[in-house]
């Protein structure tokens, strides 16, 4: 099966060509047919409950910006996480605003569908993403910030190593109120993959 049938999408039953594989998750580059999964994921008040995403309407042309990056842009990486046993998109983890004289970049994941939170998806895409972004990239630092009131994912970073720096006072506008927004990072060091043995 060559990359041609891979080309062509999943409708066929056919396997996507994963950039990384995971335990439940396989992470590859974002395409075309995926957008509508974005909408879909981006349009979804439970899934943005905390986030500034969603406040308007997923456009055409939003969907269009984050494609030409996604796939243009060398200061950002995204991957689309698809479920290894089903072959369906689940949501969205990526490297964004990468630095590379500082080499550090910021970490966002969104798993877009709430019936499958708290099954460690979105800690495995973290992990993943992480080591990705140490062992291939090089990184130094990969940082981000994160809602106060958005528990779950704290919780879902610290899992993967993600360490709190600090708080920026009601930096998130998110359902008509203001919360601090949490900061956190994880350095080269702090990471398994990169300590001596
Ligand atoms: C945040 C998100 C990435 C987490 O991924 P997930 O697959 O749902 O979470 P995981 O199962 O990996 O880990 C969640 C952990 O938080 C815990 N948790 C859930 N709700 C919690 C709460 N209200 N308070 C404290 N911990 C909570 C879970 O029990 C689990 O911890 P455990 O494994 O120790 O039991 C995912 O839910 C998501 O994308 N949500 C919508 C978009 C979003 O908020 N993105 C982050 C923006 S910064």
């Amino acid at each position: 099966m060559g990359p041609e049938h891979y080309a062509e999408g999943r409708d066929d039953g056919a396997p996507s060509a994963s950039f990384l594989e995971g335990k439940h998750l396989n992470l590859r580059g974002l395409r075309r047919e995926d957008l509508e999964y974005v909408r879909s994921w981006w349009d979804n008040a439970e899934v943005t409950a905390y986030m500034e995403a969603g406040a308007c309407p997923t456009t055409d042309a939003m969907l269009e910006e984050f494609y030409s990056a996604a796939n243009q842009s060398r200061n950002s990486v995204v991957f689309v996480a698809e479920d290894r046993s089903t072959g369906r998109p689940v949501g969205l983890s990526g490297l964004y605003e990468i630095f590379w004289p500082g080499r550090r970049a910021e970490f966002r994941v969104l798993i877009g569908e709430p019936g499958i939170f708290d099954k460690g998806y979105g800690t495995e895409a973290t992990l993943m993403t992480v080591e990705y972004g140490f062992m291939r990239l090089n990184l130094e630092v990969i940082h981000l910030g994160v809602n106060v009131a958005n528990a779950r994912a704290v919780r879902a970073y610290e899992k993967a190593g993600f360490v709190r720096e600090g708080v920026r006072r009601k930096f998130v506008f998110a359902r008509g109120v203001y919360n601090d927004a949490v900061m956190m990072s994880i350095l080269r060091e702090e990471h398994p993959t990169t300590k001596a043995p």
